[in-house]
C-alpha cells in the first residue's frame, strides 16, 4: 500500500518519537490534576489516540465522538455533523479532544463548543497534524505534532474513502488514486 504515496511526510519513527515528546508534555500540563477524559474524534484519531494515552502516565478515561465533516471526497461539507456521541458525564472533568488533522477548524470548533455545554472544569484540544495554512476559524489547539503543508495525506488514520487508515506513516496519496471531485 506504500506504493499509492506520491511521498512520505511523516515516517513511523518520526511518529512515535514525536508521540512520545507530546505524552510528556500533555502530563507535564496535568501535573496538578488527578484524572483527565480523552475523547477521540474517531475514525480518524484512532491510531494516535491509541499510541498517545500510553504516553500518558496518569489515570486516563476515554470515550468517543464521531463527527462527520467529509463526504468519501476530499472536498469538506461546511457545517460537521455529530452522528455519535458521548457516552461519559463530563461535568467537572478536565477534558483532552484529540483529532487526527486541524484542517479548516470547523471540526475542532463545533466539538469544543459541544463539550462546553456539558460544564467540564476545563477542554483542550490535541490534533497529530495541523494545515495552518488551510485555517477559516479561530481555533487555537493546546497540542500539535505536525505542521504539513496544503496537501492531501493519509496513513496514521486519516483515510481516503476508509482506506489507508493502517498505514504506519503519513503520506500524500498519488493523484491518480484520487477520485474526482464529481465522485460523491
Ligand atoms: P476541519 O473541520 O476542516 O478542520 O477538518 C478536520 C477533519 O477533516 C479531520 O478530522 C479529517 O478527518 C479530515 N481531513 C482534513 N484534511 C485531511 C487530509 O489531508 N487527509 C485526510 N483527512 C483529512
Ligand atoms: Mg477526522
Amino acid at each position: 500500500m506504500i506504493e499509492d504515496l506520491e511521498s512520505i511526510l511523516v515516517t513511523e519513527q518520526e511518529l512515535r518519537e514525536r508521540v512520545e515528546v507530546l505524552g510528556s508534555e500533555i502530563r507535564e500540563t496535568y501535573a496538578d490534576v488527578d484524572e483527565i477524559t480523552v475523547i477521540a474524534i474517531i475514525n480518524g484519531a484512532l491510531l494516535f489516540t491509541a499510541d498517545l494515552i500510553r504516553q500518558i502516565d496518569m489515570p486516563v478515561r476515554i470515550d468517543c465522538m464521531r463527527v462527520s465533516s467529509y463526504r468519501n471526497d476530499i472536498d469538506p461539507v461546511q457545517e460537521p455533523e455529530i452522528i455519535d456521541m458521548l457516552r461519559l458525564d463530563l461535568e467537572g472533568q478536565h477534558v483532552l479532544i484529540i483529532d487526527d488533522i486541524l484542517d479548516t477548524g470547523h471540526t475542532c470548533l463545533r466539538v469544543i463548543n459541544e463539550i462546553k455545554r456539558l460544564k467540564p472544569a476545563s477542554v483542550r484540544f490535541a490534533a497529530l497534524l495541523e494545515k495552518e495554512a488551510r485555517r477559516e476559524v479561530d481555533v487555537k489547539p493546546d497540542f500539535i505534532g505536525f505542521n504539513i503543508p496544503d496537501q492531501f495525506v493519509v496513513g496514521y488514520g486519516l483515510d481516503f474513502a476508509e482506506r489507508y487508515r493502517q498505514l504506519p506513516c503519513i503520506g500524500v496519496l498519488r493523484p491518480e488514486l484520487q477520485n474526482p471531485p464529481s465522485w460523491i
